[in-house]
């Protein structure tokens, strides 16, 4: 993607009240459960971004109606039926549409190709291919281990045991699915650890999964039907981060988001911004599936920490700009264990490395991590988002605090989750 934008220094104290875009992870799973099941599903809260229109778009291409409504859209369950596409199923830039979908399709008599964009088409998918070959699924990948992916599908896929060797939502999802679908059941162990939305929505639509002793059983051939009422997508705390690292770092800021998606599994950026001297509090609702909640985030001096191990997975997805917060912070800020950063949507690692020195960062890259020392004196320069939005939406965010503007090369990418970000910006300026 290209597009060049530049953010000003915040000449005043960022302050206000918004709403960020629906979840995406949860719309995805939305949207496949709502297809999958018997009977029409309402769902509001839907996000805007290209990421949760490419499971839309694909599952169109299978057949599935999906309506606009004023405030919200009505998917028409094809009660575990898809029509065959007659031309590959485009995922876009979008890993989570890619990987949730061949498991669902791993259990249909189908045979579909899933694509994706140049980035998409460099990311691992033998992490799904492997387990789904062994249930029984035939998998063909590009080149060993890309997509394009053809996915030759079987309504007889069986139930197995599978120890995870990744922590990664995705293919714990596309298992979930596959196993939904299959004979028997199936019994996930190992690398469990990574955002649970798959899990707490099943039941909404009626299905069940048991999680005891670190595994998670799921029995095959469960039939999903169309929740009542309205399914709500909260805010994607994802997004409210860029907005929660604004006010931390511009001084006399004070922010407030309200109905944000709370999920522990998603709250590791607060923790450690918390940890770290962050000002944030937290005021949850009423749960539902998902605990939801308003943050308010003010500015508040930092120091520097230590992220590692277990702690990765729940913010994988804030970790560029945990490193840009970490430029504000006092001393060295260490993330180690987060190896998978290098297989999102770019390299995040080396993304987050080259612009960041472009700035006056002082960081230093690992295999699996980074290091940030601050407060470092960060100028203006133009970087290269690598078609990333969240490197993109990272480094407006160092705009923000340096003396001079940063300009994005590729700024239009924030497209992917969240297209209102610049004008949201905007808004919090004043
Ligand atoms: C996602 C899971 C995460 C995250 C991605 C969305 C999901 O990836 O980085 O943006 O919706 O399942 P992992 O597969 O590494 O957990």
């Amino acid at each position: 993607m290209s597009g060049e934008l530049a953010v000003a220094p915040a000449a005043a104290a960022l302050r206000g009240r918004l709403t960020v875009p629906g979840d995406k992870s949860i719309a995805h799973r939305a949207l496949l459960f709502a297809a999958l099941a018997t009977g029409r599903t309402r769902i509001a809260g839907l996000p805007n971004g290209h990421d949760v229109r490419s499971t839309r778009q694909c599952l169109e291409q299978l057949g599935v109606d999906i309506r606009d409504l004023e405030d919200a859209v009505i998917v028409a369950g094809r009660a575990g039926t898809f029509a065959q596409p007659d031309a590959a199923l485009d995922c876009g830039n979008s890993g989570t549409t890619m990987r949730l979908l061949a498991g669902i399709l791993a259990t249909k008599d189908l045979d579909v190709t899933l694509d994706g964009d140049a980035s998409l088409r460099k990311r691992p998918m033998r992490r799904i291919a492997t387990p789904l070959t062994s249930m029984g699924a035939a998998i063909e990948l590009d080149e060993g281990s890309h997509a394009p992916i053809r996915v030759r599908g079987s309504s007889r896929l069986r139930g197995f045991r599978y120890e995870l060797p990744v922590n990664s939502a995705q293919v714990k999802g596309a298992l979930i699915f596959a196993a939904l679908g299959a004979e028997g059941t199936t019994v996930l162990s190992g690398a469990l650890r990574s955002r649970d939305h798959s899990e707490r929505m099943l039941p909404t639509f009626g299905g069940s999964i048991v999680a005891s002793d670190g595994t998670l059983s799921i029995d095959g051939g469960q039939h999903l039907h169309a929740p009542r009422g309205t399914l709500t997508i909260p805010g994607d705390l994802s997004s409210a981060a860029y907005w929660i690292a604004a006010a931390t770092i511009v001084p006399h800021s004070r922010v407030e988001i309200a109905n944000v998606g709370l999920n522990p599994t998603r709250l590791g950026f607060i923790d450690v911004l918390r940890r770290i001297g962050g000002a944030i509090t937290l005021v949850p609702h009423a749960a539902s599936a998902e605990p939801i909640g308003s943050i308010v985030a003010e500015y508040a001096p930092l120091r520097a920490t230590i992220v590692e191990g277990d702690a990765v997975p729940d913010l994988i997805d804030e970790l560029p700009l945990l490193a840009i917060v970490a430029s504000f912070a006092e001393g060295t800020t260490h993330v180690r264990g987060a190896e998978e950063l290098r297989y999102k949507e770019s390299d995040r690692i080396e993304a987050i490395v080259r612009g960041g020195r472009a700035i006056g960062m002082q960081i230093e890259a690992f295999a699996d991590g980074f290091a940030v020392t601050g407060p470092a004196s960060l100028r203006g320069a133009t970087i290269d988002a690598m078609g990333d939005h969240r490197i993109a939406m990272a480094f407006a965010i160092a705009g923000l605090g340096t003396p001079e503007p940063i300009a994005i090369s590729g700024a239009d990418s924030v497209a992917i989750s969240y297209p209102e970000f610049f004008s949201t910006l905007d808004t919090l300026r004043g």
